[in-house]
C-alpha cells in the first residue's frame, strides 16, 4: 500500500456528475454533496458540512482510504501534485485545482475494460444495479455553468476535464461548454473516444481554444479496436481520421492529443503497435496505464498475466531504443515514468 501521507484531500481533484453529486476526489468516493440539495459549487464549498469532512480525512488518512475511498487512494494519479502542495510549491489551492465535470452516461461504445459498458457485462445482463437509469443522466448545461462560475470565484482552479461515464461527445451543449471553460480562462481538456464530431465541430474546437483533448484509444490496430469494443470496422478510421485533422489544422500545437491505453489482457500485446501508430500520426502524448480492475465486470480475465507482463516490458524496451527515447523527469505530470526523445515529438508516458 502506498498510501499517500501527504494528501490534499478536495484541493487537488474535485467531480461533477450527472446527477449533480459533488465529490471531492476520483470517483470511488461516495458523493459528498450534491448541486439540488447543497446548492451552487461555491456554497457547498464554502459549508461547514465539507470543511468538516475534509478535515476528518484529512486527519485519518489510514482510515479515510479504507472505509472511504475504498482503497483507491493506493492508485493515487494525483500523488505528485498532492506533494507539491506539501512541499509548499504551490500553495494549498482555494478550490480543486483540477476538476471534472462528467456531463453524460451513454456511450456508443462497447470497451471491455469500461466500468460502464463492457459489452461482456451487457451481454450476460450483469449491469450495476440503478444502470438503466443512470445511463440517461445528462448534465444541465446550468449545474455546468454555475460549477465554472464557483470555481473561477474562488480563483485557483487551472483545469477542467469535461468526461462522463459514458462519451460527451453525445452531449448536445458540449462546443458550448468547452467555450464556456475558455471564455473563462481555464485550461480545458475533453476526455473521449472522439468518433461522433464533424469536421466543422473540429474547426470549432481548434478556434475555441481547446487546450487538450485525451483520445481513448487502447488499441494498435483496427481489428483489435473493433472487436474489443464491438464497434463497426469504420469506426477506426473515424477516430484516425479525427486525430489526424486536428493535428493538420491545430494552430500553435493547441489542441494537444493525448492518446491514452488502457492496457489489458485484451490488447496488451499491441503496445508495440500502439507506439508506432502514436509516432506516426504525430500524437503529443502516447500514454500507457494499467487498467483498474475495481468496478469492471469479469475483471479477473482482463487482469494481465505475468507472462504477457514480461513481453510487454521486453516490447517496450525495444520501442524505447528505436525512437531513441530518454528518461526525464516532469514535474507537472502524473506518471511515473516520461520518456522524450530527439527523433520524434511523441511523448511516452506511463506507470508500469
Ligand atoms: C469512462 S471514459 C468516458 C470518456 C470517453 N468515453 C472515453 O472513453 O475517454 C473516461 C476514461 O476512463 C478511462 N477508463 C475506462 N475504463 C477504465 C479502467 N477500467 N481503468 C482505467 N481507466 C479506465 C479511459 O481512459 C477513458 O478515457
Ligand atoms: S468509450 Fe469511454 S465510456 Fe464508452 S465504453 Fe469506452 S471507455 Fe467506456
Amino acid at each position: 500500500m502506498t498510501l499517500p501521507t501527504k494528501c490534499n484531500y478536495g484541493h487537488v481533484f474535485g467531480r461533477l456528475s450527472t446527477n449533480g453529486n459533488y465529490e471531492i476526489c476520483c470517483g470511488s468516493t461516495p458523493p459528498s454533496g450534491n448541486y439540488h440539495t447543497d446548492g451552487k459549487f461555491i456554497e457547498y464549498w464554502k459549508s461547514a458540512k465539507l470543511k468538516n469532512l475534509l478535515y476528518d480525512l484529512k486527519h485519518d488518512l489510514s482510515n479515510m482510504n479504507e472505509t472511504w475511498a475504498d482503497g483507491n487512494c493506493d492508485y493515487c494519479p494525483h500523488f505528485y501534485i498532492n506533494e507539491k502542495i506539501s512541499d509548499g510549491d504551490i500553495k494549498i489551492p482555494k478550490s480543486p485545482w483540477i476538476y471534472n465535470i462528467d456531463v453524460i452516461n451513454i456511450c456508443d461504445h462497447r470497451c471491455n475494460f469500461c466500468w460502464n459498458w463492457s459489452h461482456e457485462m451487457i451481454s450476460d445482463n450483469a449491469q450495476f444495479d440503478g444502470w438503466n437509469d443512470w445511463i440517461k443522466e445528462r448534465i444541465d448545461f446550468k449545474i455546468f455553468t454555475d460549477t465554472i462560475d464557483g470555481l473561477v470565484e474562488l480563483g485557483d482552479c487551472e483545469e477542467i476535464q469535461i468526461g462522463g461515464g459514458g462519451e460527451p461527445l453525445l452531449h448536445q451543449d458540449i462546443q458550448e461548454m468547452i467555450k464556456y471553460v475558455k471564455d473563462n480562462n481555464l485550461s480545458c481538456k475533453l476526455i473521449t473516444n472522439f468518433c461522433q464530431i464533424s469536421e466543422d465541430s473540429l474547426d470549432e474546437m481548434i478556434n475555441i481554444g481547446l487546450d487538450y483533448i485525451l483520445v481513448n484509444v487502447s488499441a494498435g490496430t483496427q481489428e483489435n479496436y473493433c472487436k474489443t469494443r464491438r464497434v463497426k470496422p469504420n469506426t477506426w478510421y473515424k477516430v484516425i481520421n479525427n486525430i489526424n485533422y486536428i493535428i493538420k489544422n491545430r494552430r500553435e500545437k493547441s489542441p494537444k492529443i493525448i492518446m491514452k491505453n488502457i492496457i489489458n489482457s485484451e490488447n496488451i500485446h499491441e503496445v508495440g503497435e500502439m507506439i508506432d501508430l502514436g509516432v506516426e500520426l504525430g500524437v503529443d502524448v502516447v500514454a500507457l496505464r494499467f487498467f483498474h480492475e475495481f468496478g469492471v465486470y469479469n475483471s479477473d480475465k482482463k487482469i494481465v498475466t505475468s507472462k504477457q507482463h514480461k513481453k510487454f516490458n521486453k516490447t517496450l524496451n525495444l520501442k524505447i531504443e528505436e525512437y531513441g527515447y530518454k528518461k526525464y523527469y516532469d514535474d507537472d505530470n502524473q506518471f511515473i515514468y516520461n520518456y522524450k526523445s530527439l527523433n520524434t515529438n511523441t511523448l511516452l508516458r506511463g506507470d508500469v
